[in-house]
Order: C-alpha cells, then sequence, then structure tokens
C-alpha cells in the first residue's frame, strides 16, 4: 500500500511525478505529496484526499525543476492529514523522504539513534529520515548514511531520498514492499510499479529485497547493503501508455470488464504452440506432479481459486484445498507430503500471500505463483510463475484478472492431465475461443445491467446472491465487488444453506441474485428462490440458454459446464458498477481500500 515515485532528468519533475501518482493511486488516495528540488529551495506539496486534492493546491503555482519525489499513502501509521502525509524531512531539512510500507522498529531506533529530536508527525517514516540526517551529521557521506539506516530498519519499505546538498542525486532502496528502476535517455527513475513510469521509458530493472539504487540523470546503480555493485537486466512490459489511461471510458473498472473477451484471446496466443498444443512445459520444468494442490489466495483472486479447485479436480484429477492466506497462515494445517502451492495473486505483492510463500518454502515444497506482475514479490519468490497476461489492473475492484486467473488455472489443470495420463480431455483453448465470444456478447449488454440496478437495488441496502457449486463460487465474488464498491451490504451465498439461518434476513423487496448456470443443479437452486419469494423477496435469475425458464432476468450464452463462472461473473461485475454509479460512489478508489495490499 501507498505508491511511491522519484525522477531525475531533462523534464518537469512536477508533471512526471504528478502523473506517476496518479496511476499508483490505486495502491492507497488518503493524501498525497511531492517534492521538487528547484534551483534555489527544496519545496514540498502535501494534503489530504485523493492526488486531485493535490492538484488543486498547486494549481496555478510556478513549481520548477528536474528532479522530485512523491508519495500517494494508505494510512497505517497516523490519521491521513496533510502533517502526516509524505514527504517527511528530516530535523535539519537536508534530507526529504517518501516511504511505502511499515518500519516495525521505529521506536527502538528513536529512542537510541534520535532520542531528542521531536516528532512532528504520528508516522514510522519520520524516524527514517532523521537517521539518516543524525548518521550523516556524524560524518557519513550520505550514500554511506542511508546504507547504514538500511541496515537498522526492520519491516517492509520502499524509500526514496533527496539530499538537499547533493540535488542532482537521488537515492532508493527497497525490502518487501515493491519498487523497480526506470531507465531513460538522459533521465532515471523509480517507481512502485512500472505504471507509473511508462510514460517516460519501457526500460526497467528490477529492484530485490534489501538492495538499494543511487542515480542521476545519465546513471543508476544498484548495489546491495554491502555496498557491492550489481549487474541487473533490463526488461520491457508488453503493453503501452494507453492501458494504463481510461481513454474513452469513464472508469477503468468499465474499460477492464470489457477487456476480458481480449485477455482471453491474449492468454490463449501467450499459452498455445503453433501447432494449437499447450505451451506452458518451459515454464513449469521440473515441477514435480502432486498428488494434493493447495490454492492460497486472498479477496477476488481466493473466489478465482475456488473455481479453480473444481476445474483441477475434475480434469487433472487431483484433490485441491483452497485456502484464505491470512487465515492459513497461523493454523499449522497437516500438509501432504507429495503438495504444490498454488499462490495466486493479481498484484504478486499481497502480504497475507506472501507470508505463507515464507513458511511453504521452509518446509522445501514446491510453489508456484499465478499472477499478473512480472517480478514482483510473489513472482520472483515462488519456485515457478505463470502470467495471467492480463495487462494492468488499475481499479481497486479486481475483474479481468479474476477471469485471467480462471483462464490460467484452466490451461494448468490440462498440463497436469497431460502429465498424469489422464486422455479425453477437453480441448480448452477451444473451450476458451467461446468464452470469449460469449463475453463479447455481454459487452453489448450495458443497459441490461442499468435497469436491473434500477428494478433491483434502487433504496436498497443488503442483497444476497445465491447459486450452487461454481455458481456459489461466483456468488461469493459478486457479493465481494458489489460491496467493496457500492458500500451495499451483500452475502453469497450456497442456495441450500440459506434455510440454516440466513433466511430471516429476507424481507419484502430484499434484492436476491439468483445464479443459475448448471444444469445439474438448476432445479434445486430454483426451489431456493423459490422460497425466498415465499418470503417477500424480489428474484433477479441469471440463468443460462438451455434450462432458462420465463421470468428469467438475463440469459446467458451456453458455454462449457466448467467454464461457465467466467461468463457469469460478468453480469455481477456490471450490476455492481451501475449500483455504485447510481450511489455516486467513487468506483475506481472505493473507500478504506487500497487495490495491493502488503500489511498483514
Ligand atoms: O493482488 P491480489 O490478487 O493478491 O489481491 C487480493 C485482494 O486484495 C483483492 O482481490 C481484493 O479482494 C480486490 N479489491 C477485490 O476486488
Amino acid at each position: 500500500m501507498c505508491g511511491i515515485v522519484g525522477y531525475i532528468g531533462e523534464r518537469e519533475a512536477k508533471e512526471v511525478v504528478i502523473t506517476g501518482l496518479k496511476r499508483l493511486e490505486y495502491r492507497g488516495y488518503d493524501s498525497s505529496g511531492i517534492c521538487i528540488v528547484g534551483n534555489q529551495a527544496i519545496n514540498i506539496y502535501k494534503e489530504k484526499g485523493k492526488i486531485k486534492e493535490l492538484e488543486n493546491l498547486i494549481e496555478g503555482m510556478e513549481i520548477e525543476g528536474t528532479v522530485g519525489i512523491g508519495h500517494t499513502r494508505w494510512a497505517t501509521h497516523g490519521v491521513p492529514n496533510q502533517t502526516n502525509a509524505h514527504p517527511h524531512q528530516s530535523y535539519s531539512g537536508r534530507f526529504t523522504l517518501v516511504h511505502n510500507g511499515i518500519i516495525e522498529n521505529y521506536k527502538e531506533l528513536k529512542e537510541t539513534y534520535v532520542p531528542n529530536v521531536e516528532r512532528l508527525s504520528e508516522t514510522d517514516t519520520e524516524i527514517v529520515v532523521h537517521l539518516v540526517d543524525h548518521f550523516s551529521t556524524q560524518g557519513l557521506a550520505t550514500e554511506e548514511a542511508f546504507r547504514k539506516v538500511l541496515t537498522l530498519l526492520e519491516g517492509s519499505y520502499a524509500l526514496a531520498l533527496v539530499d538537499a546538498e547533493e540535488p542532482k542525486k537521488l537515492y532508493a532502496a527497497k525490502n518487501k514492499s515493491p519498487l523497480l528502476a526506470g531507465i531513460g535517455e538522459g533521465e532515471n527513475m523509480v517507481a512502485s510499479d512500472a505504471t507509473a513510469m511508462i510514460h517516460v521509458t519501457n526500460q526497467f530493472k528490477e529492484l530485490k529485497d534489501e538492495e538499494y539504487v543511487v542515480f542521476d540523470r545519465n546513471e543508476l546503480t544498484i548495489k546491495n547493503y554491502a555496498g557491492e555493485v550489481l549487474e541487473r537486466e533490463v526488461y520491457s512490459v508488453d503493453w503501452d501508455v494507453s492501458s494504463v489511461e481510461t481513454g474513452q471510458y469513464e472508469h477503468f473498472m468499465l474499460k477492464e470488464i470489457d477487456e476480458q473477451p481480449s485477455v482471453i484471446r491474449n492468454i490463449i496466443s501467450k499459452y498455445q504452440d503453433e501447432n494449437g498444443m499447450l505451451n506452458i512445459a518451459e515454464e513449469l520444468q521440473g515441477l514435480p506432479v502432486p498428488s494434493r494442490i493447495y490454492i492460497v489466495a486472498a479477496g477476488t483472486s481466493y473466489h478465482a481459486g475456488l473455481v479453480g479447485k473444481t476445474i483441477l479436480e475434475k480434469i487433472a484429477k487431483i484433490p485441491t484445498e483452497v485456502h484464505i492466506a491470512s487465515e492459513y497462515m497461523y493454523s499449522e494445517p497437516l500438509i501432504e507430503k507429495n503438495s504444490l502451492f498454488i499462490f495466486i495473486s493479481q498484484s504478486g505483492e499481497t502480504a497475507d500471500s506472501r507470508g505463507v510463500l515464507k513458511q511453504i518454502k521452509e518446509l522445501g515444497l514446491p510453489t508456484l505463483t499465478i499472477t499478473n506482475v512480472q517480478g514482483s514479490t510473489l513472482y520472483r519468490e515462488a519456485d515457478y510463475q505463470l502470467l495471467t497476461h492480463a495487462g494492468p489492473e488499475i481499479a481497486v475492484a479486481s475483474t479481468k484478472a479474476y477471469t485471467a486467473q480462471i483462464a490460467v488455472l484452466s490451461l494448468f489443470s490440462i498440463h497436469l492431465a497431460e502429465r498424469n495420463g489422464i486422455e479425453g480431455n477437453i480441448d480448452m483453448f477451444h473451450e476458451l475461443k467461446m468464452i470469449s465470444t460469449a463475453m463479447e456478447s455481454l459487452k453489448d449488454m450495458k443497459e441490461k445491467a442499468k435497469q436491473i440496478v434500477d428494478s433491483y437495488l434502487t433504496g436498497k441496502d443488503k442483497c444476497f446472491f445465491i447459486g450452487r457449486l461454481q455458481d456459489f463460487a461466483v456468488c461469493l465474488e459478486g457479493a465481494l465487488k458489489l460491496k467493496e464498491i457500492s458500500y451495499i451490504q451483500a452475502e453469497g451465498y450456497a442456495g441450500g444453506e440459506l434455510k440454516h439461518g440466513p433466511i430471516a434476513l429476507i424481507e419484502d423487496g430484499t434484492p436476491v441474485f439468483v445464479l443459475l448456470t448448471d444444469e445439474k443443479v438448476a432445479k434445486n437452486t430454483r426451489s431456493n428462490a423459490q422460497e425466498v419469494v415465499a418470503r417477500g423477496a424480489n428474484t433477479c435469475v441469471i440463468s443460462t440458454k438451455g434450462f432458462e425458464e420465463e421470468g428469467d432476468a438475463w440469459v446467458l450464452p451456453k458455454v462449457h459446464p466448467l467454464l461457465t463462472p467466467l461468463v457469469s461473473v460478468i453480469p455481477t461485475q456490471l450490476i455492481s458498477y451501475y449500483a455504485a454509479l447510481q450511489r455516486g460512489c467513487d468506483v475506481d478508489k472505493p473507500r478504506n481500500l487500497a487495490k495491493s495490499v502488503t500489511v498483514e
């Protein structure tokens, strides 16, 4: 959580840094700030609220300078206000710093090294910048002082530091929080991710934990905490500026919902060879075929895991368990010997999942990360990696990442089935093409989603999603999406489970979305719908062509029964989107949330 940017070059740093921060706003948006090194002075501007507020603050000001750092915050230590917003300055005013992460030992460090320095903010970050000042006052050169501080810090951090006495150089470091270097011509950058630098460069260098970087506009050097210079390959991403802009859309969320058919096509093209065969073996070379699979994830990625479980069990015939990362971490479950752990994460940075990954690595079991972000922490730390190739997902509410994760899990299940000698499997590429076509047809059904919102959700503050089997998994996801962006209390329930308690909440007019895409249980779910209708519920049935009934609100095209979640989730995404719009909510930046959850 929180995003940082640092830039040196020939452009106006204010523009570069603010653009970068806007791209990182998904990481936190309760306050923001910039520090621009001008000819005569270090200029710091901070404001509570979204970056728009910071822009309003500096509108019309002449802020010149080609060196700058910036920060967008998701508060951990101290309430969101102007004082706690970053950047923070050291007691002498010489050093200025931005930070993403949590310094766990900041109190001890303050007591030990700078007990008499008055703290101006409630943040842990402020202590870090005072420490740099402290060690430089003791005679260390800035780089030495910075390195000394890095060796003392416990916790997670991505830092960027400006020294007013050496203003043509920036320092940055990382441990457990993401940070990348961007290499330009006559300009260099660092930022929490590539989206914040793509307007300047598409040449990146990965930074690993406990590494720092010193750079000016012409040179960028990566070092470890012993001060040794490290060589690092440059890489590029296969998307461009248009991927991180809304373009003709009002919100990223709608753009990302609409991108889903092309994401599925992209996944097919990445994982299919010229003979139409699955081309995944290279990524998975050496991976033992497991006798049990554990999927570990959070939020929407956990819901994708629930769908993946069924696909893996039906296709690869391997028993699969799905766990919430934050629960797994402290539950010490019994693990079968020949197991594979799969971590699903859009961002590849989720702290809860990373905590489990570390535990599993200590046990020596094989790990596979399925993620959208190449080079992310979970990507780097797992033994095997599969990319979801969905392109940057900016809206806090995850949509295309979910469908991409399920599509990649489906291909992975085919890989395992082939290695297990299971014959007669489905033609997954063909089925995914069908999915992409079905998704395409749903793009034109936004009016229907709006009408459903008007008829079922206007003035309501609670609702249910019910379904069985794969539909139940989608109900959990549909309910999460609706609650996180529209703030309507939404519960996803297994159709048969309602009568064991929650049916007590059904009143006249309670909206109940009924998902009905599995013929095997269609009749049972219809009965559950009748049970709530009898108690006054207003049911909105989303069914599949072939077993629809009169009065169903939305009939989806028929696709392979195992893969229906890839299609049935789209109405739930659209309904959530239009419900949030109807209520005037900030669709892309819902309250209290951040997209990348890097604290436990
Ligand atoms: O980056 P990850 O997939 O690991 O993130 C997990 C969750 O934080 C995430 O899916 C969250 O639930 C989304 N806001 C849901 O839309």
